[in-house]
């Protein structure tokens, strides 16, 4: 019996942090189809000197404005980049969405 408590617990914890961590996985998950038709178009081969998506080392500088900085440049564009970078829109939580996805290493 005791056993059987002990190992319920232990069932129920794992299925509260499965839970937690697919939550955490699918907030932070970029809109792709906004992705494809604008950042993509640019970022995907490093166009005019846009930092390669995936190119950790090209974001590395980027990164440390701070990701207000980097939505505010998206924002109002920054030299080859138009204003919102061709995603008129997109809300300032998927420009943050969008970065993160675009600065990590694949
Ligand atoms: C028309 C081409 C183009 C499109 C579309 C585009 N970018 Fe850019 N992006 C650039 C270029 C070029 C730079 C480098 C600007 C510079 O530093 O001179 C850049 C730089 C950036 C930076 C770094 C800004 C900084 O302050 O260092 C971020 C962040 C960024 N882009 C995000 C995005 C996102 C998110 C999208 C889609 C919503 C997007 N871009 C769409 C061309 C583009």
């Amino acid at each position: 019996m005791k056993f059987q408590k002990t190992f319920g617990r232990v069932l129920a914890t794992a299925a509260v942090t499965i839970a937690c961590l697919f939550v955490v996985s699918v907030s932070a998950e970029p809109n792709m189809d906004k992705y494809n038709r604008s950042c993509a178009v640019c970022h995907n081969a490093g166009v005019a000197g846009a930092p390669t998506s995936h190119d950790a080392a090209a974001w590395a500088p980027r990164l440390e404005k701070g990701m207000d900085a980097l939505v505010a440049s998206v924002k109002n564009g920054l030299n080859a980049m138009p204003p919102t970078g061709l995603c008129a829109d997109c809300t300032d939580e998927e420009y943050s969405e969008l970065i993160t996805y675009m600065a990590e290493p694949k």
